[in-house]
C-alpha cells in the first residue's frame, strides 16, 4: 500500500524523515511514522507472486469473463461424481473395517475345526452311554435297548416337568444324543444312574430318564439335544 501524504500536513520531524519520490507526490518511506506505514505496506503482500493454477482448473472456468451459470452443469456433474466416488470408497472402507472387526471376534480356525465331531457308533455297545467332548462340553450318546425305547415311549408326557415326547428328542430311537450338562447348575450327570435309569446329577440330586428328560430333583429342563445328523448307519456328526 502506498501512503501519500501532503507535505503541508506533515510534522517537521516527519518531513525531515521523508523522501521525495520522483514523478509524484511525497511518499513516506522512512522515519518513525514511516516504519509503521512501511509495515502496513508489507502486509498488503502486493509483491507476492501467486502461483498459477490454470493447469489444474477446468476449462469451462478459465475465462473470468464467462458467466458461471454457463459452466454450472459441468461443474455440478464433476462435484457429483467426486462425491459419489468418495461415498463408495467410504462405504467400502467402513464395510472392510466392520468385517475385520467382526472376524476378530469370531471363532479361530482351530476352534472351528472342533465345531463338528464325527462319532463311530459301532464302538458303543447296547445299553451303554459314551461321553464325547464337543465345543468344550460333554455329549452323551446312549445306545438304547429295545426295552428302554419302549419304556420311554410309554411315559405320560403330561406328567413331565418339561413335557416332550421321546420321539421328539431322538432321530433314531436306539440312539439318544444329549448334552451332558445338568440344566440346574451345569454339573455333569452320571450315566446309567438315578431312579429312572437314565442320568443322575449328584450335585443336587436331579434324576433324568433314558430320554434325558427331567423326572425328579431341582433341574427345571430336560437335557439339551444338540444338532446332529447321521452320515450313515454307523456314523454320527454332531454340530
Ligand atoms: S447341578 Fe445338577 S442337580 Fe444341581
Amino acid at each position: 500500500m502506498n501512503v501519500v501524504a501532503k507535505s503541508t500536513n506533515l510534522s517537521p520531524f516527519l518531513k525531515a524523515a521523508t523522501t521525495v519520490v520522483s514523478n509524484g507526490p511525497l511518499r513516506v518511506s522512512s522515519g518513525i511514522g514511516a516504519s509503521f506505514l512501511a509495515v502496513q505496506r508489507r502486509l498488503a503482500h502486493t509483491d507476492i507472486k501467486w502461483p498459477d493454477f490454470s493447469d489444474y482448473r477446468q476449462e469451462s472456468v478459465l475465462d473470468p469473463k464467462s458467466k458461471s451459470r454457463k459452466s454450472a452443469p459441468a461443474r455440478k456433474t464433476f462435484s457429483y461424481v467426486i462425491t459419489a466416488g468418495a461415498g463408495i470408497c467410504g462405504a467400502y472402507t467402513a464395510k472392510s473395517i466392520v468385517h475385520n472387526l467382526v472376524s476378530t471376534l469370531s471363532a479361530s480356525a482351530d476352534v472351528l475345526a472342533l465345531a463338528k465331531i464325527e462319532v463311530k457308533l459301532d464302538n458303543i455297545p447296547e445299553g451303554k452311554s459314551a461321553v464325547f467332548k464337543w465345543r468344550g462340553k460333554p455329549v452323551f450318546i446312549r445306545h438304547r435297548s429295545a426295552k428302554e425305547i419302549s419304556k420311554e415311549a410309554e411315559v405320560d408326557v403330561a406328567s413331565l416337568r418339561d413335557p416332550e415326547t421321546d420321539s421328539a428328542r431322538v432321530k433314531e430311537p436306539k440312539w439318544l444324543v444329549v448334552l451332558g450338562v445338568c440344566t440346574h447348575l451345569g454339573c455333569v450327570p452320571i450315566a446309567n444312574a438315578g431312579d429312572f435309569g437314565g442320568y443322575y446329577c449328584p450335585c443336587h440330586g436331579s434324576h433324568y430318564d433314558a430320554s434325558g428328560r427331567i423326572r425328579k430333583g431341582p433341574a427345571p429342563l430336560n437335557l439339551e439335544v444338540p444338532y446332529y445328523e447321521f452320515l450313515d448307519e454307523n456314523t454320527l456328526i454332531i454340530g
